[in-house]
């Protein structure tokens, strides 16, 4: 059967959205790699994250979901349902830096004014929070309702980001999106404290996925990046999928409402 390693997840159902690139990806393959089948939703092809997850011994099922529909979310957590009969875990990894879609947020933060808020366009303000808010929400109560059905709790892991906390100038849709991710999280973990199911955040610092894909190139954007990155380095996405298995596991069964801040050492000062 499985190659786990140390088996924190051996039998569980997990779900991750934005499962098919960066963060949720590594996440979906970690996982495997400790045991849970995984569900991998997102808008793009799942393909090498289904491979991933059955190179590690584990099953895999792919469900092309946008998160910004109710209907799709429902229909995820439907979709696990049916081909493995329950839900221990979710994870809410389908995010947006623009409205442009996964792009480099700091490049544009470096172009000046780009996108301030006296000049921004509201429509596209609305977007993020539509894919980083709504969708976060959509997922987690689609699996927070299967979860209250099965009535042994479970755990849920919404990404925010450190952005939650700092703001970026130019990137107030996503500063909000994610300071709304994680008082969404702490909501839900209060509203859900007795069901058994936890409800947490991670708040990644700047990570080498797609999503700020050509950073490095940038000079301007990555000593910005950098300047409040005390470990001058990128994250890898494995080391915020480390930090998902530690919420997902057995190891974390009191922490609940909680921001676990795997980002290079930001906040120390
Ligand atoms: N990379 C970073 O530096 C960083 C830092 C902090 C937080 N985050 C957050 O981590 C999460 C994962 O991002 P990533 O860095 O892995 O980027 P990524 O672009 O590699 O992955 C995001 C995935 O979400 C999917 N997605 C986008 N909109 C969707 C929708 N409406 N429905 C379903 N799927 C959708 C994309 O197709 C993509 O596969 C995001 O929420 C992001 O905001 C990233």
């Amino acid at each position: 059967m499985g190659t786990a390693l140390n088996g924190k997840l051996e039998g569980k159902v997990a779900v991750i959205t934005g499962g098919a690139s960066g963060i949720g990806q590594a996440t979906a393959a970690r996982f495997a790699e400790e045991g849970a089948d995984v569900v991998v939703a997102d808008l793009a092809p799942g393909d090498e994250t289904v491979a991933l997850v059955e190179k590690a011994g584990r099953r895999a099922l792919y469900v092309r979901t946008d998160t910004t529909s109710e209907a799709e979310c429902d229909a995820l957590v439907d979709a696990a349902v049916a081909e493995f009969g329950r839900v221990d875990v979710g994870v809410a990894s389908a995010g947006i830096a623009t409205a442009a879609g996964p792009s480099n947020v700091q490049t544009r933060v470096a172009s000046e004014g780009a996108t301030n808020v006296v000049n921004l366009d509201v429509a596209a303000f609305q977007r993020v929070l539509d894919v980083n808010v709504i969708g976060v929400l959509q997922t987690d109560r689609a699996l927070a309702r299967q979860m209250l059905a099965q009535g042994d709790g479970g755990s849920i892991i919404n990404i925010a980001s450190s952005a939650a906390k700092i703001p970026l100038a130019g990137a107030s849709p996503y500063c909000v999106s994610k300071a709304g991710v994680w008082m969404l999280t702490k909501v839900m973990a209060l509203e859900l404290a007795r069901t058994g199911i936890r409800v947490n955040a991670v708040g990644p610092g700047y990570t080498a996925t797609p999503m700020i894909d050509g950073i490095e190139d940038n000079e301007a954007a990555f000593a910005s990046a950098m300047s409040i990155t005390p470990m001058n380095r990128l994250g890898r996405p494995a080391e915020i999928a480390a930090t998902c298995l530690h919420l997902a596991s057995a190891e974390s069964t009191f922490t609940t409402g909680q921001l676990l801040l795997p980002a290079g050492g930001q906040f120390t000062g």
